[in-house]
Parts: structure tokens; C-alpha cells; sequence
């Protein structure tokens, strides 16, 4: 049985070993230049990634304190800055744990990813595909599609990804309704398909790699739709379902609304992004409804994806491949391996012997809310289980009281709503069809 397990995929008509690995990221960290980031890259191939991704690469050669890594001047220039900051999106401050990010400039150089790639390329497996991604700080087609066919010679990679959704550019700029030109890059383009499309069409015909881009979450629904399908008209052949929000973080409300992040200027709140936990549902969006709606472009799931769980169910929404970043910061790089062995595990138990078996299994029961049918049910109190806590009469819900201590439901003010059962601490409520 475990030989007839196969966790391949193919993205973009590319054979990778297994649809996960870990999404691009650049800037916060002194692992470039390229030596550096080989020992990083290695360790994500050892623990068994389905692909390599070089982000962000821009035009231009590093500066002397690029190259040197010297932080105290590159500090003092700005050049080199990110910061994190952990949230609690829930009120109880239970599990929900989101970054906020905030950066100013990005840099990764075509001749440290060569010098990457050099060290790496010897022992890297050929079913480990090397996805480049580029990016122009500018909407000019032309610069883009020139950095594409430079990208192309000096890395040599199997797939090209456009990075249209950094929220990075956005964060320079307080108010973006006068933004300048050369700030249209990232997800200024990306969530203006007027400047992405020429783009993409200039960078399609730079080369004959595959092309994709990474989808911003700013161009909403139903836009990405539209967007999608041009691009995939102008021969993009996948898309990155989701990149970051661009965020405003909350206020300190003990510290008269100054910023929370550590060790910067005036206690300024700075304009950031998010990724985590907070995008899987936007992940989920993009990835369903893509794959749903616009045959002939391959959904490439990323964002939130915390639990090999989340890995079956992006499949199972359409992926062909799936990617996390947040999911190896918080659980390590051994994420990798333990969310291919874990696939492994459900394939077999599952009886699927390919990915193919189960992709898109979801999309059969994706339906509009007007297509189906919604029984009248009633709440059911479990007695066994019920702790007498009262939560559950303590909303906003006519149907259920508390008499002599225990939850008691009126099933005439019932609406089957399932609200009881979301509140319930202990399970205790399901609904039930009415006699
Ligand atoms: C420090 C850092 C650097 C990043 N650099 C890039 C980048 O260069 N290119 C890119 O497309 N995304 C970049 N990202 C975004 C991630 O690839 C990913 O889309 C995002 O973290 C959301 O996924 P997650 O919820 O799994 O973290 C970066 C994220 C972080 C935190
Ligand atoms: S919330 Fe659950 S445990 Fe608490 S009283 Fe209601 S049914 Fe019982
Ligand atoms: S199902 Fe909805 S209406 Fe019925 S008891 Fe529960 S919360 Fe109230």
C-alpha cells in the first residue's frame, strides 16, 4: 500500500515532488546574500518542500551595505526594515495568533539568487522546481519583462511568479489617493488591472517559462474574478490565491492610541500588513471560486495555512499546490515534513492514491446559498453532556431560557438558527429534525 501513495502535483504544468512548501519571504532577515540563503533553502529541501521559491527579485545590484550586510548603515538609510508584532484577534485573547508586519524597501538581487542557486542547484532534487519571482518597482511593461528575461538566464528557474500583491509600497504612503507612478507596484498594481495587465501580457512574452502572479487580497470580490480571467486570457498559467492585507494595526488604548511595535520612532502606529491565521478565509475564497469559475489557470493556495489539515482542504477547494510561511514560523521548518507525512497518512486512510483522487472534491458541493434548501430543525439540549453553564441563554437567541438551573428550549421561538450550538462550551447542543 505505501508505494501506491503518490503526493506529486504538477503547478503550471511543472512536476513538483509535493504540493507544499513555503512561500516567499524576503527582507526581515539577514539570510541573503545568496550563500546565506542556500544553508535556508537546504533545510527546506531536507525537510521535504515541493519547491523553491526566490522572492522578490529587483532590478539593480546591491549597495556596499547591502553586500557587507552592514545594519548600522542600512539601519540609518531605512533600507533595511521589518518588524513583527504578535496580535490576538480573539476578544479572550484565546488561539488566534496573527503578525503584523511592516517594511519600507525590499531587496533581493538576481546576482545573490544566482549565487543561491549555484550553491544549491548540485544537490537539488529534479522533481524541486525553483519558482523566481519578480518584481519592478514600477508599472512599466517593458522593465518588468526585461528583469523577467534577466531573472531567466542568471537563475534559470522552471516557473516565473509576478509578485503583484506586496503590500510593502502601500505602507509608504498615508493617504493613497495621490500616489505617484512609481509607487503602482506590488499591490498598487496588482489591485489595478489596468497596470497589471500590460504588464503580465509583457512579461508572458519575455519568456517561455510558465508565468502566474500573486493575487492581492485588496482587489476584492468579485474583481478577482475578472482579474483572474484576463490574466489567465493574457497567458497566465497559475495564480497565488492570496497574499497579505494590508493593515492599519490597532491603537494602544492604555497608552493614548500610540503604535505597539517595538523600537520605533515617536511610537508611531505605521501602516503594516498581516498574514496568519486572519487569511485562510480569503485563501479559501480565492482558491474555490477560481478554480470554480475559470477553467485553464491553476490555483496556487497560500495564506493561513497553519495545519496539514488546511493543506486538504485547499486541495480539496481546487489547488494543484498549497504554501505557508506562517505555518513553519510558528511550528518550525519540521511543519514541512510532518504535513507530508500527515498527507500521506490521510491518502492512505482515505483510500486516494493521488492528489489528483481528491482535488477539487469540494468544489461538487460548493453551492450559491440560494441553490439549496434549508431545513426547519429544532435545538436539542444534550442532557448528558450539559454543564448547567446558562451561555447559552445568555445571548440574544427568545427560544432558550434557564428554568430550575438547565438550559430549556421553547422550540415555537426556534428558528434552527444553530446559533445555541456555537455557543456552547461543551458541545452540548446540536439541531435536530422535528418530529
Ligand atoms: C518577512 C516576510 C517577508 C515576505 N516576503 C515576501 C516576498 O518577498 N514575496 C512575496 O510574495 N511574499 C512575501 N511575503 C508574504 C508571504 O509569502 C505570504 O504570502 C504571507 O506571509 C501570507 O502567508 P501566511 O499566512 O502563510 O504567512 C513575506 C512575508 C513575510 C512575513
Ligand atoms: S451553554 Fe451548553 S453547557 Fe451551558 S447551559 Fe447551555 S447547553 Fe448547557
Ligand atoms: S437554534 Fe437558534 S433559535 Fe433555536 S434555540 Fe438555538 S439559537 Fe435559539
Amino acid at each position: 500500500m505505501e508505494n501506491t501513495v503518490d503526493i506529486s502535483t504538477q503547478l503550471a504544468g511543472v512536476t513538483m515532488r509535493t504540493p507544499f512548501g513555503v512561500s516567499p519571504h524576503n527582507l526581515d532577515k539577514p539570510w541573503f546574500p545568496g550563500k546565506k540563503a542556500a544553508e535556508l533553502f537546504a533545510k527546506y529541501v531536507e525537510a521535504g518542500a515541493g519547491y523553491i521559491y526566490i522572492p522578490a527579485l529587483v532590478p539593480g545590484e546591491p549597495t556596499e551595505a547591502e553586500k557587507n550586510l552592514d545594519f548600522p548603515t542600512l539601519f540609518s538609510s531605512q533600507n533595511y526594515v521589518g518588524r513583527w508584532m504578535k496580535i490576538n484577534l480573539d476578544s479572550q485573547h484565546r488561539e488566534v495568533i496573527a503578525h503584523i508586519y511592516t517594511a519600507k524597501n525590499l531587496f533581493n538581487y538576481v546576482s545573490w539568487a544566482k549565487e543561491l542557486m549555484d550553491t544549491l542547484r548540485p544537490t537539488l532534487p529534479k522533481d524541486v522546481p525553483v519558482i523566481a519571482q519578480v518584481l519592478v518597482h514600477d508599472m512599466d511593461p517593458g522593465k518588468w519583462a526585461d528583469q523577467v528575461k534577466r531573472v531567466v538566464d542568471a537563475v534559470e528557474p522552471d516557473i516565473i511568479e509576478l509578485n503583484t500583491g506586496c503590500p510593502v509600497g502601500a505602507m509608504g504612503h498615508l493617504d493613497a489617493k495621490n500616489l505617484p507612478p512609481e509607487a503602482k507596484w506590488g499591490m498598487m498594481m496588482g489591485a489595478a488591472p489596468e497596470v497589471f495587465l500590460p504588464v503580465l501580457e509583457a512579461c508572458v512574452k519575455a519568456t517561455s517559462l510558465p508565468v502566474g502572479f500573486k493575487l492581492t487580497p485588496e482587489v476584492g470580490y468579485p474583481r478577482m474574478l475578472y482579474l483572474t480571467e484576463e490574466a489567465r486570457n493574457a497567458g497566465a498559467r497559475f495564480v497565488v490565491t492570496t497574499h497579505k492585507y494590508f493593515v492599519v494595526p490597532p491603537p494602544d488604548i492604555w497608552n493614548g492610541g500610540r503604535g505597539k511595535y517595538p523600537g520605533v520612532s515617536g511610537e508611531a502606529n505605521i501602516l503594516s500588513d498581516i498574514g496568519g491565521p486572519m487569511l485562510r478565509f480569503s485563501m479559501y475564497k480565492a482558491t474555490a471560486l477560481i478554480s470554480k469559475n475559470i477553467p485553464g489557470i491553476d490555483t496556487f493556495a497560500g495564506g493561513g495555512i497553519t495545519t496539514p489539515e488546511h493543506i486538504v482542504e485547499a486541495i480539496m477547494l481546487g489547488a494543484k499546490a498549497c504554501q505557508t510561511l506562517t505555518g513553519i514560523v510558528l511550528n518550525g521548518i519540521e511543519f514541512i515534513r510532518k504535513s507530508n507525512e500527515w498527507l500521506k497518512g490521510y491518502m492512505k486512510e482515505c483510500g486516494y492514491r493521488s492528489i489528483e483522487d481528491f482535488r477539487g472534491l469540494g468544489l461538487k458541493y460548493l453551492k450559491s446559498s440560494t441553490e439549496v434548501e434549508f431545513y426547519y430543525y429544532r435545538a436539542k439540549i444534550d442532557e448528558e453532556k450539559c454543564t448547567q453553564c446558562g451561555k447559552c441563554a445568555a445571548s440574544y437567541c427568545p427560544a432558550i431560557s434557564m428554568r430550575d438551573g438547565a438550559p430549556f428550549v421553547d422550540e415555537k421561538y426556534c428558528s434552527s438558527c444553530a446559533m445555541c450550538t456555537v455557543i456552547c462550551p461543551f458541545d452540548a447542543i446540536s439541531i435536530i429534525p422535528r418530529a
